[in-house]
């Protein structure tokens, strides 16, 4: 069902020093920051020949990474991002398998702009999952 690995997020608190880290440590192709309201976080994009890095700060009061950075001082991994061809068929057959549709179950556009949706990281090795359709 899964496709390519989209993106690795990882969740920091200081998005200036983590781009630096990826731009001038790592040599990497680093965006700009992007304020991203809907997802209550700033984004920086890192473009790999193979897949992309998101490096997420939280922005406003109830950003839903606040919580994950508290547990993590130093930031750390958050989600991988796997594509879908069909995003309602795929959670279709996640909740036919057992597995936990966080939120309403609906698809919301992703920074993307695609339809994602996100897994509980209880039915998958700990970690949380987004899917994203392409
Ligand atoms: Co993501």
């Amino acid at each position: 069902m899964i496709g390519r690995l989209n993106h690795v997020a990882i969740a920091v608190h200081d998005l200036e020093a983590a781009a630096s880290v990826y731009r001038d440590t790592l040599g990497a192709d680093v965006s700009d920051p992007i304020d991203m309201p809907d997802h209550g976080v700033t984004t920086v994009f890192v473009e790999l020949p193979n897949t992309k890095i998101e490096l997420l700060r939280p922005l406003g009061e109830a950003s839903p990474i606040a919580k994950f950075l508290e547990r993590n001082k130093s930031g750390g991994m958050h989600h991988v991002c796997y594509e879908v061809e069909d995003i309602l068929s795929a959670r279709d057959k996640l909740k036919e398998e057992g597995a936990t549709v966080l939120g309403d179950g609906e698809p919301k556009i992703g920074a993307h702009g695609k339809p994602v949706l996100f897994l509980s990281p209880k039915d998958f090795c700990g970690t949380l999952v987004e899917i994203e359709q392409v």
